[in-house]
């Protein structure tokens, strides 16, 4: 099996690659990644050997063509993730999570290959604080931010060339992220590196956002659940069954890192800020049999925050630009 993983030096995507390097030998593994502010070569240092690197961007048409041509199946991971760049500057997010997967589709096309495409729950927008409904696959698009509405624009792409052309391909939708190799500007990372560095960690608004957490491991293996038994032109939606506020979240990396549990400043919101996400994932559950591995937020933080504090080479050298970008929009 050939593998083209788009955006492998990114947080979700290094994490697949080390996780199928390590789990899947007769697996070839090639990473396509622009190596933006947040792609880091040195994320996949563990299996440099073991894969192939091309440095490049999945709009380059030629480019993507090429490396489709040589590959079984494409995991596109690449995209502008960060919702509050989104709001600053929308243009790179139109260029590779629209123009980019309309590209790669192309490409696919042409050789007929098969094509995951990796999305988000926030295609889906938010539900009340108090709804005691999930998303399901069923749920209506309604995206709020430029980068929810470019990975929305570029879900109903792949499904349009499932439709009109065949395309042998599958999307899945998951919840928030947290693991080792996330970089700075994220909730989770921010906070800890934050407390590491002795600085208090920033809570938009009032703090009782809720996200829906979920381990990366357990997300790359239900996407390898997806890749073995997904039906083509079918969505999955991987959740853990992890919602937590955000003042939650905080107050448990505090904890972790032996903090008092106020020691948080609240900053200015975020506009159009999510209020919650929520995850049924009963299809990947029945339908593919898979199940997450970490149990709980609090033993997966406690491993994330050890990670951290054992590899500040890694975050370190992004940790003062990042914060500054955040002090010119006061948060
Ligand atoms: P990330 O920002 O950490 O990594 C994105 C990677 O894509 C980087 O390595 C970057 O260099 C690369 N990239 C950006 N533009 C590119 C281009 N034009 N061509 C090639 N490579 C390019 O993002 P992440 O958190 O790892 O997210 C990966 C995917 O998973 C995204 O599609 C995101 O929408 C989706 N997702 C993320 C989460 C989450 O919680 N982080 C949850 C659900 C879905
Ligand atoms: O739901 C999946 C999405 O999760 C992915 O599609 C995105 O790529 C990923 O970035 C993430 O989006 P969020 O906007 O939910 O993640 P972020 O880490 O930016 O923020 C998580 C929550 O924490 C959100 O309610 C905003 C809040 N927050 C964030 C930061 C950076 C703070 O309170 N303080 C902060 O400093």
């Amino acid at each position: 099996m050939r593998l083209l993983v788009t955006g492998g030096a990114g947080f979700i995507g290094s994490n697949f690659v080390q996780q199928t390097v390590r789990e899947r030998p007769d697996h070839q593994v090639t990473v396509l990644d622009a190596l933006t502010y947040a792609g880091n070569r040195s994320s996949l240092d563990p299996v440099a050997d073991a894969i192939e690197f091309v440095h490049g961007s999945i709009a380059d048409a030629e480019l993507v063509d090429r490396l489709v041509g040589e590959c079984d199946v494409v995991v596109n991971f690449a995209a502008e993730s960060h919702n509050d760049n989104s709001l600053a500057e929308p243009e790179p997010f139109l260029q590779t999570n629209l123009v980019g997967t309309y590209r790669l589709l192309e490409a696919v096309r042409h050789h007929s290959v098969r094509m995951h495409h990796v999305s988000t729950d926030e295609v889906f927008g938010d539900l009340e604080l108090d709804d005691p409904k999930k998303f399901t696959e069923d749920t209506p698009y309604r995206p709020s931010s430029p980068y929810s509405s470019t990975k929305a624009g570029a879900d109903l792409l792949v499904r349009a060339w499932v439709r009109s052309f065949g395309l042998a391909a599958t999307i899945s939708n998951c919840s928030n992220n947290y693991g080792p190799y996330q970089h700075v500007e994220k909730f989770i990372p921010r906070q800890v590196t934050n407390v590491l560095s002795g600085v208090k960690p920033k809570v938009y608004g009032t703090g009782a956002n809720v996200r829906d957490w979920i381990h990366v491991d357990d997300h790359n293996r239900a996407l390898h659940a997806v890749l073995d038994r997904g039906r083509l032109g079918e969505t999955y939606l991987i959740g853990a069954d992890g919602e937590a506020d955000n003042l939650t979240v905080v107050r448990t990396i505090l904890r972790v890192l032996g903090k008092p549990e106020d020691w948080f400043d609240f900053v200015s919101d975020r506009p159009g800020h999510d209020l919650r996400y929520a995850i049924d994932a009963g299809k990947l559950r029945t339908e593919l049999g898979w199940t997450p591995e970490f149990a709980d937020l609090e033993s997966g933080l406690a491993s994330t925050v050890q990670w951290y504090a054992d590899h500040r080479e890694w975050w370190e050298p992004a940790k003062h630009a990042t914060e500054a970008a955040y002090s010119e929009l006061g948060r």
